[in-house]
């Protein structure tokens, strides 16, 4: 069995000033800097990064952005380069986010195309994936992940995809307190694992971290992190507070 370092990153979403969002990672660092064993990352929003990335300076929490543009420059309009959240100290970025794909029509395609952006700037990536309620109910959950593994991954090979960490994130449990149980979860992420050693090899699937998302709480994060396809997690409404979030960092000590 590969030794896969757990990763819990914190996704902000559209909350927090400058302000608050210096506020939380101050408490944070006081929290959750000893803490070895778990690689941690949070994701303000893109007018917080700068701020943050100066406050996380000499810690080992890392900056992530929570989307990018796959355009090196030009005409955008309120889009973002991967270049520019380099150059601000991010260290991954969230690609394909369930948010994004409901909302700002981001699709497998445009998925891929920032992933490769990101990759080419040296970012590391968080790619989400996951199926809706209505999906599960038809039994379409395989098949749903399996096309965006695959739509996502298109054309990448064994070099980008150690650069990609993977966020199963079932819709249905994202912000709505009903967290897939750690059996159901468990069941995607070996799904996700096996599928990725047929894209690539065993050697290759073993090494890639999988983390959940979808109301992880400090209550249930213990239950999910003793699934053996489980190794980390992307929290959002739990990481909006040092105390809850801190929690959730320090799983082996519960
Ligand atoms: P949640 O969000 O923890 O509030 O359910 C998770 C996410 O969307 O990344």
């Amino acid at each position: 069995m590969m030794d896969r370092l757990p990763f819990i990153a914190g996704n902000w979403k559209m909350n927090k000033t400058v302000g608050e969002a210096l506020d939380l990672v101050r408490k944070l660092k006081a929290s959750i800097s000893e803490v070895e064993g778990v690689e941690v990352a949070v994701a303000p929003s893109f007018t917080a990064l700068y701020a943050v990335y100066k406050e996380l300076e000499g810690t080992s929490i890392h900056l992530a952005a929570q989307n990018l543009f796959y355009e090196e420059q030009g005409a955008y309009t309120g889009e973002v380069s991967p270049m520019m959240l380099k150059e601000v100290g991010c260290h991954y970025v969230i690609i394909g986010h369930s948010e994004r794909r409901q909302f700002f029509g981001e699709t497998d395609e445009t998925v891929n195309r920032r992933i490769k952006a990101a990759l080419g700037q040296g970012l590391k990536v968080i790619f989400c994936m996951g199926e809706t309620l209505k999906e599960r109910e038809e039994g379409k959950t395989f098949s749903v992940v399996g096309r965006q593994i695959e739509g996502g991954l298109r054309r990448f090979g064994e070099i980008e995809i150690k650069g990609i960490v993977i966020a199963y994130e079932p819709v249905w449990a994202i912000g709505t307190g009903k967290t897939a149980t750690p059996d159901q979860a468990e069941e995607v992420h070996r799904f996700i694992r096996e599928r990725l050693e047929r894209l690539y090899s065993r050697e290759i699937a073993q090494g890639i971290r999988i983390q959940y998302g979808g109301s992880v709480t400090p209550e249930n994060i213990k239950g999910l992190m003793s699934q053996e396809n489980i190794d980390g997690a992307l929290v959002g409404g739990a990481s909006l507070k040092a105390e809850t979030f801190s929690k959730i960092v320090r799983f082996k000590e519960m």
